[in-house]
């Protein structure tokens, strides 16, 4: 028998299939304001770039000059790929003629890049990771590309996007892609964390998960453990602390942005800690830790340099790193609890050597 008030199956899925990025926007900001048709608009250049750097990916192995090493090293000192140079080009290009960006800062760039024709109406400066974890790309296994969405402050005349140089609470969205079995997109205009994943029949990102949750503990710990005798000991105490107690177990990707979707779906923490030589750590304030940040906190999760809230942090420059502890919230203040008993334990010592 049909229930002529309840939707049939086919309903559903059309609804379902109809969810689009662009359509749930503005859902979430319930307006068709000329703000919203912007962030729908630049939600949809977005997903643009995720499927043309998708569409690479997924056919890299069968094209000359997809894979490899490009022989530079970027502003990071880190080697370039091929695919660092593609996605970075890619966002570039979708981007132009839009009206709606008129500035791009990303890992691979030394300085911001303008595009001169939006900066007139362009209000939003676009922060990005092309490719985060690109020694995972020639042996095929997930990389991500991780954004996070400014409004431009001022009219920046000199050049400089002094502005850009602000906590991560001025960000007004944020998240990533996440090229794995499925192209997922996942992100945050302060409303929730929601993924989408892609059709590639359709071509389009169709809503998966809506007001993701990240339960406020997890088994998962995710950390390079290879730098183990560089950390801070108060790290090494965590560390040796998962090891003794049942009900963790480790999963690193070398990846952040795959680490941090299991995390976002399964619970736990990612640390990428800063080492004894280099107390900043490897990821970037920006276009990495903030947006992840961001994300967390949207879905009831915290990040933390260990003594500060990621998005308390005031970058000093453009590409600055920070230590990065992000994903449930008792496990990330577990990780600080022991990081301020080894503080504690370093001043109570020194006061006796007084
Ligand atoms: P990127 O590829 O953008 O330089 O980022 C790599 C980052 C991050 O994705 C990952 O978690 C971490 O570096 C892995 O670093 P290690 O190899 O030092 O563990
Ligand atoms: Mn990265
Ligand atoms: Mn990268």
């Amino acid at each position: 028998m049909v229930d002529a008030d309840q939707p049939l199956d086919h309903e559903f899925a059309l609804d379902r299939d109809c969810t689009t990025l662009s359509r749930h926007v503005f859902q979430q900001l319930q307006s068709f304001s000329a703000d919203a048709q912007d962030l729908s608009a630049l939600m949809n250049r977005i997903a643009l770039a995720g499927k043309l750097i998708a569409r690479r990916l997924s056919r890299a192995g069968l094209m000359a000059g997809a894979l490899g090493f490009t022989g530079e090293v970027n502003v990071q000192g880190e080697s370039v790929k091929k695919m660092d140079v593609y996605a970075n080009e890619v966002f570039i290009s979708v981007f132009k003629q839009s009206g709606l960006v008129c500035r791009l800062a990303s890992e691979e760039m030394e300085n911001p890049y303008y595009i001169p024709e939006n900066c007139p109406i362009g209000r939003y400066t676009l922060l990005y990771d092309p490719i985060d974890g690109s020694s995972n790309i020639d042996t095929n296994i997930n990389v991500g590309s991780i954004f996070a969405i400014r409004q431009q402050e001022g009219e920046d005349l000199d050049g400089t996007a002094a502005d850009l140089l602000q906590a991560g609470h001025k960000q007004i969205g944020a998240g990533y892609i996440l090229y794995g079995p499925s192209t997922m997109l996942v992100y945050s205009i302060g409303r929730g964390v929601h993924a989408f994943t892609l059709d590639p029949s359709l071509g389009e990102f169709i809503l998966s998960t809506e007001n993701i949750q990240i339960p406020a503990h997890g088994p998962i710990y995710s950390v390079n453990e290879g730098n183990f005798w560089q950390w801070d000991e108060g790290i090494r105490d965590y560390i040796r602390y998962m090891h003794r107690h049942e009900g963790y177990t480790a999963r690193y990707s070398g990846a952040l942005v795959g680490d941090f979707h299991r995390i976002l779906f399964q619970g736990g923490v990612f640390l990428y800690p800063g080492t004894v030589k280099k107390p900043e750590g490897k990821l970037r304030l920006l276009y990495e830790s903030a947006p992840l940040a961001y994300l967390a906190k949207q879905a009831g999760g915290r990040a933390s340099t260990g003594t500060e809230e990621i998005l308390d942090v005031l970058p000093g420059k453009l590409h600055q790193r920070t230590p990065l502890i992000i994903g449930s919230k008792e496990d990330v203040t577990l990780v600080e609890s022991f990081l301020k008993e080894q503080a504690r334990v370093r001043e109570e010592t020194a006061n006796v050597s007084r």
